[in-house]
């Protein structure tokens, strides 16, 4: 079903920049990508059930959410799903893809010069095409075989807020499908994170109160140079979409890192009042976490945790308190302060978070 977008529709409604509007109408976006997609999504996911080969290709924001894609399919399906960025994509797999391969295609505008001609390529070898997209009618629905809609309505910010959450939604939704479809997962589960998916606009709504507190503590860390945000698991993405947030609007440096690499090298960065962010929802990896936390604290890093589990104030200078969450939906709801941190941020340094400088909302150019 198509809707139409009025420019009325599209204007700022009173807050200061389309981005924080944006971000506000997460807990209706996410509400919208669910209803528009659950009457098809069984049915697509019956078409693709039988790919084992499967290839998410998108760039920016757009590829973060397929890294989520990627952990949501292993997780729930069994599938083992590659990540490449397509412009990566174009040039390295044009010899591996065939007609038993799958290209699920993800990109907000559905104008990505490289998500397109990945999608173009893969269309040629003759491999099933599916594209997760936001704009109706855009060139990336006309190319692919088979479309999802995230249903988010226009993002005129140039940095993806809805759009990703509400790309996560609908890649849930999904894995959950597929998990029914294939039987790779506990029925009772899946009803559950079924029932949890549906109150995640709320989860979101909770997580928007923390706005002024965020505020704040940008207020703190305005000055600093050099941000790093680390996660584990399917929390891992987050934190590359944090940093990537904070790069793009703010203008300061920021690495996203899964925790496990902290040792690799990145630790050699840390010394007093570095901000680490670390993002620790309960789940399988909490603990580890925690010692990752511990590391980057005993060299003076200051530490900005988001966790629902309180005993982690232990371990850091600030904690954002975050609804309790399945593991699996927690990358929708954990974003959302790290959308509002680097927000606030843009805009006490003096920035225009709708337009930062040498970005453009798509790249249409190679
Ligand atoms: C640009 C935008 C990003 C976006 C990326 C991919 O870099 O500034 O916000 O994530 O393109 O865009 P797409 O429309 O393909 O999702």
């Amino acid at each position: 079903h198509e809707i139409s977008w009025t420019l009325e529709m599209a204007e700022k409604a009173g807050y200061p920049h389309f981005m924080l509007k944006e971000i506000y109408e997460q807990p209706r976006a996410l509400k919208d990508a669910i209803h528009g997609n659950r009457e098809i999504i069984k049915g697509v996911a019956e078409e693709i059930a039988n790919y084992d080969r499967i290839i998410f290709v998108a760039m920016g924001t757009s590829y973060h959410a397929a890294l989520v894609g990627k952990y949501l399919f292993q997780r729930l399906a069994k599938k083992v799903p590659i990540v490449e960025e397509a412009s990566e994509f174009r040039y390295e797999f044009e010899d591996l893809i065939d007609d038993k391969t799958l290209v699920i295609a993800i990109t907000q505008s559905g104008e990505t010069a490289d998500t397109l001609a990945a999608m173009k390529l893969a269309k040629r070898k003759g491999a099933k095409v599916l594209g997760i997209v936001n704009v109706v009618g855009s060139m990336a629905t006309r190319i692919a075989d088979l479309t999802l809609y995230t249903h988010a309505g226009p993002e005129i910010g140039v940095a993806a807020t809805k759009t990703y959450t509400t790309q996560l939604t609908v890649l849930t939704m999904l894995a959950i499908e597929l998990a029914k479809v294939l039987g790779t997962a506990s029925e009772d589960y899946l009803k559950k994170l079924e029932n949890e998916l549906m109150k995640v606009p709320e989860l979101v709504e909770l997580a928007l109160k923390h706005d002024n507190a965020i505020r704040e503590l940008a207020d703190v860390l305005k000055d600093k140079r050099d941000f790093f945000y680390i996660g584990r698991g399917i929390s891992v993405p987050t934190a590359l979409e944090g940093a990537l947030k904070l790069k793009e609007i703010s203008y300061i440096h920021a690495e996203g890192l899964s925790a496990g690499e902290l040792k690799h090298g990145p630790l050699a960065l840390l010394e007093d009042g570095v901000p680490v962010v670390a993002i620790n929802p309960s789940g399988k990896v909490f603990d580890k976490m925690v010692s990752n936390i511990e590391e980057a604290k005993a060299r003076g890093a200051m530490i900005i945790s988001l966790s629902d589990r309180e005993e982690l104030s232990r371990v850091s200078d600030v904690l954002i308190k975050m609804p309790r969450v399945d593991e699996l939906l927690s990358p929708i709801v954990y974003v959302v302060p790290l959308q509002l941190l680097a927000y606030h941020l843009a805009v006490l340094r003096g920035n225009d978070p709708d337009k930062p400088r040498n970005l453009a909302k798509s790249v249409t150019v190679e």
